[in-house]
């Protein structure tokens, strides 16, 4: 992928397998983001392709994302939660009985009635997970989802995604907080200037990474 003749991300050859978690770590600038992009569909790819186990729109359409900063329309949560189902073609009042079920699994039952942009940061993140559960997603891509929270709504999200796992969705997410990738990866893709540094297993990255950068990155120092 490129903007402006700078290569953001690639040459990357990746195969993510399997279920549970894949968390992208990696410094600021990395191509984290981008990445993500890219494979949700919603980035040019410049070369190369990104093959699923289905067809490519089947796929797309199976596959939801959360973004770094939540999009919230100017209406009630029961309303932004609905929205995906009616964009659907679901009838108002199967959306809105499916919109209370994901309001009770992601916390958010008792502001229903609210209107989303008054809604706290950890409501309105949640609100964005929850919007993008309702449609029920193979594949769950977030962007840094917990970046701008405090202790509280993170153990909160954690809780929703482990849950998520647990029902079968495949998560593939990026985040700044290693403490966060510790406790939900299965895999870890290390990123550093837009290609894979290193990818595999998490608890054997976080014990033991194999290359010299990555464990700079998981001291703490500066790598770029
Ligand atoms: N639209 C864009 N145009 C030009 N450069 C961009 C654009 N988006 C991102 N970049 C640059 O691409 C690189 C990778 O960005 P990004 O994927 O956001 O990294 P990360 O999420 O790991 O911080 C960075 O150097 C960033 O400044
Ligand atoms: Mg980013």
């Amino acid at each position: 992928m490129r903007r402006s003749g700078h290569v953001l991300v690639g040459p990357v050859d990746l195969e993510l397998k399997g279920d549970g978690t894949t968390v992208i770590i990696g410094p600021n600038g990395a191509g984290k983001t981008s990445l993500l992009r890219l494979m949700h569909g919603i980035g040019r790819l410049g070369r190369g392709r990104i093959t699923w186990a289905c067809p490519t729109e089947e796929a797309l359409s199976r596959q939801a994302f959360v973004f770094q900063r939540p999009i919230i329309m100017r209406r009630t949560v029961i309303d932004n939660l609905a929205y995906p189902l009616r964009l659907r073609g679901n009838s108002r009042s199967a959306s809105r009985a499916a919109a209370e079920g994901i309001a009770v699994r992601t916390g958010l039952a008792d502001v229903l009635g609210r209107q989303a942009l008054g809604l706290s940061g950890g409501e309105k993140q949640k609100l964005a997970l929850a919007r993008a559960l309702i449609v029920n997603p193979d594949v769950l891509f977030l962007d840094e989802p917990c970046a701008a929270l405090d202790g509280r709504a993170t153990r909160e999200i954690e809780e929703v995604l482990q849950q998520v796992t647990a029902d079968g969705t495949r998560i593939i997410m990026t985040t700044h907080n290693m403490g966060q990738a510790q406790r939900l990866a299965q895999k870890v893709v290390f990123l550093l200037r837009g290609r894979v540094h290193e990818h595999g297993d998490a608890q054997s990255f976080f014990a033991a990474p194999s290359t010299p950068e990555g464990a700079a990155f998981l001291r703490g120092d500066i790598v770029e």
